[in-house]
């Protein structure tokens, strides 16, 4: 594994000439307080075990798959209390420990011609895109859909969770074609089998205001996820591309750029947004271009689908829907690693929730930082609709 630190360089550069509001600049009320999640010494680990039995008793019959690891007597009794993670630096990408120490056989993994790769940055919308892709493939058939959760049907290349999870890989290899993978990688360490097959990959951007707003709640309720600090901490390290996967303007910017050589359908979630704004509010037939995003995903994978199947997914990834739906909300993950009383996994699901948490310092910071680093390329984001 070769540490290079050479590609946060720019992040550097940036915060040398446009310094970060001061710590304290914050908007009364806006500011998040944080509790510390971290189990550790005996009174916490027996809580966590307590905690761990009770969602076995609550979940681990009704799942199928995946989820009958947990009905067995080697089951979540057996697991150690989760821990927050640390990042170590891959090429100079922070990644979680656990994948940079499988970094070897993730590298290798050897991608099909036949494959699809969804990626994205974490939480631009990652589920949103696997459930219509999903529903496409099974031409619009939920129940199809229902028989497993959406980690289960496309498996994460780059987590590797701990026992008895099972890891996205080792699922991915036993998997039969056409698979579905879904990958956060950024450019640089997506495994070259990817390049060499000319797999298609569908990625998903979402502005960056927004994206780190989601990332941070996505923090406080994983607690698999490294501490995320309090808000304005948060902010600075994303910034700085100091978080698992990395620089989102790194990220972003480095698939936009390999579209043009490879066979990429690059999304914006805002796009996504306004599209499922305008289909909840006309019947689909009595708009100009209804479900445009959901159909330029089908017309990439090379599918014509009828107007009452393109109806059928609209309806089913709509965000009320998915967030009632146990195969998208992540209700299946016991809640000592997805605690959703903290913050539920499908959150808000809008575009300017980071009105909510940004002070006036902190989002003129963030404009400043697009403009240097994006300003060059064609890419441009929009933080409201
Ligand atoms: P918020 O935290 O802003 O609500 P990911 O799947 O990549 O982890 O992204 C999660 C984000 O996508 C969450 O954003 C979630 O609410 C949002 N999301 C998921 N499904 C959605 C849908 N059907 N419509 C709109 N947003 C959705």
């Amino acid at each position: 594994m070769a540490i290079k630190g050479s590609l946060n360089s720019n992040f550097r550069k940036v915060l040398a000439v446009c310094p970060p509001p001061a710590l304290k600049q914050t908007q009364p009320g806006t500011l998040l307080s944080q509790k510390k999640y971290t189990l550790s010494g005996s009174w916490a680990a027996q809580k966590a075990r307590e905690r761990q039995k009770e969602e076995r008793i609550k979940t681990g019959v009704k799942l199928t798959g995946f989820f009958q690891v947990m009905d067995h007597k080697t089951g979540w009794e057996g697991m150690e209390p989760i821990k927050r993670t640390e990042l170590v630096d891959v090429d100079g990408i922070p990644l979680l420990k656990n994948t940079a120490d499988n970094w070897q056989r993730l590298w290798a993994f050897k991608a099909r011609p036949d494959d699809l790769l969804i990626c994205t940055y974490p939480k631009a919308g990652t589920t949103w895109i696997q459930e219509i892709v999903s529903m496409i493939q099974h031409r619009g058939d939920p129940q199809k859909c229902d028989q497993a959760p959406i980690h289960q049907r496309i498996p994460f290349i780059d987590l590797f969770p701990p026992k008895p999870f099972p890891h996205g890989l080792d699922e991915a290899e036993v998997m039969p074609s056409p698979r579905t993978l879904k990958s956060h990688l950024p450019v640089p360490l997506l495994p070259p089998s990817f390049w060499e097959q000319n797999c298609k990959i569908i990625y998903v951007a979402r502005n960056a205001k927004d994206n780190a707003v989601s990332y941070f709640h996505f923090h406080r309720m994983n607690k698999g996820m490294p501490e995320p600090g309090n808000w304005d901490e948060f902010l600075e390290n994303f910034l700085m591309g100091k978080i698992a996967w990395g620089s989102w303007f790194d990220h972003v910017r480095g698939w936009w750029e390999a579209k043009e050589r490879y066979q990429i359908l690059y999304l914006f979630y805002e796009d996504m947004k306004e599209q499922q704004e305008k289909d909840r509010k006309y019947n689909s037939g009595s708009q100009m271009d209804p479900a445009r995003e959901i159909r330029k995903v089908a017309q990439f994978l090379g599918l014509q689908l009828p107007d009452q199947v393109v109806n059928q997914i609209v309806q089913h990834t709509m965000f009320e829907n998915m967030k009632v739906n146990p195969m998208t909300n992540y209700s299946s993950i016991p809640s000592f690693i997805f605690d959703q009383t903290v913050s539920t996994f499908m959150r808000k699901g809008t575009v300017g929730d980071w009105k909510e948490h940004f002070t006036a310092a902190q989002s003129e910071w963030f404009d400043d930082a697009c403009l240097r680093l994006l300003g060059d390329s064609s890419l441009v984001f929009r933080t409201e609709l």
